[in-house]
């Protein structure tokens, strides 16, 4: 299968760049993103279909503000500019751009005045989303001004034959509701594009790509029960079957039946061979007495990969490595200056000296992207919607030490909160549902006519995109209602549920 050509979003800065690419696949139509400081020659070796100038935060006044390559615009690619990105190409092709004196921020009526190509699904009067301070004041000779706002002249601009296209606003947010049918018109009649990609056209590409990079040789892939691991795994199964072994690693952290769950799809339902590496003693002996969140994260870390040692030496054949390494994590590891907030463990803290050259089968894939492509190979529903889970498992929902006990408590707990949700049809808009034990606090309450004095466990439910931000989620209290009768009801040990509304920032999804 060829290789599609992309529609290349080149990132000016601010966060735009990734909702920009992925708004773009929604469109049916593939996506990568680009430094605005890559050369034009690696731009034109990627035969972009079309070009999109992200917003970014700077002025295009600033000393060392981002900006692009003037002959990008001579490439014959058409290019979208939105905000910053519009500014760059008014000043790039001869239009002017002024410091308006006033920031405009937030939703802004748009008065559309000629429908043009861009334009043309719109009404004369929509909402799009504004965050400005500059702006173009004249349009570069031979563009025509399609639409203005009450405070800036040219709000939307176009030069439908030479393929050049901007917009002042942010089509890309859900603050403007008729974003995604701007960004339809750039890509089906500004570049000439067809809406046929999808996130399965990844599959034969990367069945492909995994044969040709593994040839006979033996692959490795440590399975967390989670979604990504899961369809790293069958892509690779479906590359090079039986070379692939794959190991699940039981830390006695995971969730209710989460181990029979893996075992079951991957040995018996797709005949995966599996080695299923019982280690919880040896987990919990490793966590005796630690409470610290970083360093049960580093304890957990290092004993996994120790585990993980053992059986590659077993299978000293091996010399490839499987992850799940998606695209956001691509994009953001060339960028990352950001505080270590917490260590996290996946199978990325493996040592250099394993000597396993990694196969990531993923890396052109958002989270949402990987779902489909789960479906399409026919992972079972339950593992494809599963929500994310951190690698050291239930420990860093036990605030204090991760007893058998503890652990009994936050499982027992975290079961019934999934299991309402799912109940109540919420699985799908809550981006992660589940429970943190505070181990060491103790209420008093009453059940029956007895005292009770025992731990409360806190319910956490959080909507979010991808993790960075996110919001609490405003459960109904019918539900609330529910998972805390239950659990106080069901989980000996626990007498009180209290309910998380801090969003991130300032707090994190996790306690720990
Ligand atoms: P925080 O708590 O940092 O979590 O807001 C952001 C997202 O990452 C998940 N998470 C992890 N995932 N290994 C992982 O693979 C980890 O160590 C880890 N810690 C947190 C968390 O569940 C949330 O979705």
């Amino acid at each position: 299968m060829p290789e599609p050509r992309p529609v290349l979003v080149v990132d000016l800065g601010a966060q735009y760049a990734q909702l920009i690419a992925r708004r773009i696949r929604e469109c049916h139509v593939y996506s990568e993103i680009v430094a605005h400081d890559a050369p034009l020659d690696e731009i034109r070796r990627r035969r972009p279909a079309g070009i999109v100038l992200s917003g970014g935060p700077a002025s295009v006044y600033e000393a060392g503000a981002p900006s692009v390559d003037p002959a990008l615009f001579e490439l014959g690619v058409p290019v979208l500019g939105i905000c910053y990105g519009h500014q760059l190409m008014a000043q790039a092709l001869g239009g002017e751009v002024a410091a308006t004196g006033r920031r405009e921020y937030g939703g802004t009526a748009l008065h559309t005045e000629r429908a043009g190509v861009l334009l043309q699904d719109l009404a004369e009067r929509e909402q799009v989303w504004m965050s400005h301070g500059d702006a173009v004041i004249l349009a570069p000779e031979g563009f025509v001004v399609t639409a203005v706002t009450d405070t800036i002249p040219v709000a939307a601009m176009e030069d439908p034959q030479r393929g050049m296209f901007a917009v002042q606003f942010h089509p890309e947010v859900a603050h403007t509701p008729r974003g995604t049918a701007i960004m339809k018109r750039f890509l089906y009649d500004g570049c000439g594009l067809l809406p046929d990609w999808t996130p399965t056209n990844v599959i034969e590409r990367s069945v492909d790509a995994i044969r040709a990079q593994v040839g006979g040789g033996e692959v490795l892939c440590a399975l967390s029960g989670g979604v990504d691991s899961a369809v790293a795994a069958l892509l690779v199964h479906r590359a090079v079957g039986e070379q692939l072994t794959c190991v699940f690693v039981d830390h006695g952290l995971n969730r209710e039946g989460e181990p029979d769950q893996v075992e079951e799809t991957f040995a018996r339902h797709f005949g995966v061979p599996l080695v299923h590496v019982k280690a919880a003693d040896r987990f919990l002996a490793k966590l005796a007495g630690v409470t610290d969140p970083e360093a049960k994260r580093r304890a957990i870390g290092e004993e996994f990969i120790r585990v993980f040692e053992e059986v590659a030496r077993e299978r000293s054949g091996a010399r490839f490595l499987v992850q799940g390494t998606l695209y956001p994590d691509v994009i953001e590891s060339g960028s990352r200056t950001a505080a270590n907030i917490k260590s996290h463990h996946n199978v990325g803290g493996l040592p250099d000296d394993m000597d396993l050259e990694l196969v990531e089968p993923l890396r052109d894939l958002f989270k949402d992207e990987v779902r489909v492509v789960g479906s399409e190979l026919g992972l079972p529903e339950e593992i494809v919607q599963r929500q994310p889970f951190p690698g050291p498992g239930l420990a860093v929902r036990i605030v204090g030490e991760v007893t058998q006990e503890n652990l009994a408590k936050v499982r027992g707990a975290d079961h019934i909160v999934r299991q309402e949700i799912r109940r109540a049809g919420l699985e799908r808009e809550t981006w992660q549902a589940f429970c943190v034990l505070l181990a060491d606090v103790r209420s008093v309450g009453v059940m029956g006519d007895g005292r009770t004095y025992e731990s409360p466990v806190v319910v956490r439910a959080v909507t979010s995109e991808d993790a960075m931000t996110a919001d609490w989620a405003r459960l109904p209290p019918d539900v609330l209602d529910r998972i805390a009768s239950r659990v106080i009801a069901e989980v000996p040990g626990v007498n009180r549920v209290a309910y998380d509304i801090t969003s991130k920032p300032p707090g994190t999804i996790e306690w720990e």
